[in-house]
């Protein structure tokens, strides 16, 4: 079995971005600027912002970091997007969900310019990656993407499982991997709440993509001998042995699947650490004006 090792990979990738930054400095061009908005005190929320503003400093680029309190208007929030929008300095900018119930988050991506939307998650990103076009893709799927490159994760013409219809994970997963190209050409089946019987399905999977919130749902006996293993699920379950009274799991079992699988991904130390360094691949495609 091997160990889809995100943290390891992120690293290797963080020193090549840092070489490309110096390059950028050597040129006399600017660093890449990657600008983040955090609305509220979710505590998940600040983690996720925090490693990104991190992982900038680390890599060299630029960062702003735009903290709003959680009883923000929407109008108000409009106006800062607005001026981000405007801001020539800034390459990209991201806006952590999820947002206090009474934002429409639809309203909010709509206004980000797409050409700064690092995220992907605009409709004209979402669009030209289902047309198969140059977009940012969003930031989870592309870190499972080069995870599947980087391990030659052979991908044609296998069964792909995807568990969990999310805008941000399980639908663009089901596209990449549908999509013709390597990895691609996969044959996938796109599962969810009213999939009639996920085992079945995970049953006949080549490659398992478990993206759907729920602490290690996917069982030892669910899955394929030889499968590939992609966990995506970040859950924290009580746990009063730690001092922080909690730890993390995936949706998928590992002392139960590993076993039976050929490659699988840590939880944690997998897709996560991966998806923060394809937001930083994003931001550095910006600066270069690679995509538009
Ligand atoms: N919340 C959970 N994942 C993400 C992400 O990738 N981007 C943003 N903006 N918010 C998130």
């Amino acid at each position: 079995m091997i160990l889809l090792d995100g943290k390891k990979l992120s690293g290797e990738i963080r020193d090549e971005l840092k070489i490309k930054v110096d390059l950028l400095k050597a040129a006399g061009s600017k660093v890449p600027h990657l600008a983040a908005v955090l609305v509220g005190e979710n505590p998940a929320s600040k983690a996720y912002v925090g490693n990104k503003i991190r992982f900038c400093e680390e890599v060299g680029y630029k960062s702003t970091l735009i903290s709003a309190s959680t009883d923000i208007t929407q109008t108000e929030l409009l106006d800062i997007i607005i001026q981000l929008n405007e801001d020539e300095d800034i390459d990209g900018y991201i806006v952590q969900l999820p947002l206090p119930k009474h934002i429409d988050e639809a309203t909010i991506n709509l206004a980000i310019d797409h050409r700064k939307d690092v995220d992907g998650f605009h409709p004209m990103n979402f669009g030209r990656m289902a047309e198969g076009m140059t977009s940012y893709l969003p930031a989870t799927p592309a870190g499972i993407m080069e995870i599947l490159s980087r391990y030659n994760i052979d991908t044609d013409g296998k069964h792909c499982v995807v568990v969990g219809r999310s805008n941000i994970v399980g639908t663009p997963m089901s596209i990449l991997l549908s999509r013709k190209g390597n990895p691609g050409n996969c044959t996938v089946t796109l599962t969810h709440s009213r999939t009639k019987d996920i085992k079945a399905e995970l049953l006949r999977a080549d490659i398992v993509i478990a993206a759907i919130g729920i602490p290690e749902f996917i069982k030892g006996d669910m899955i394929k001998e030889g499968a590939v293993v992609i966990d995506v699920g970040i859950n924290r379950v009580e746990d009063s042995s730690r001092k922080s009274g909690y730890k993390l799991v995936g949706d998928v079992a590992f002392d139960e699947v590993s076993p039976k699988a050929s490659a699988i991904t840590p939880v944690p130390g997998g897709v996560g650490p991966m998806t923060v360094t394809a937001l930083m691949l994003n931001t550095f495609k910006a600066a270069t004006k690679e995509i538009y």
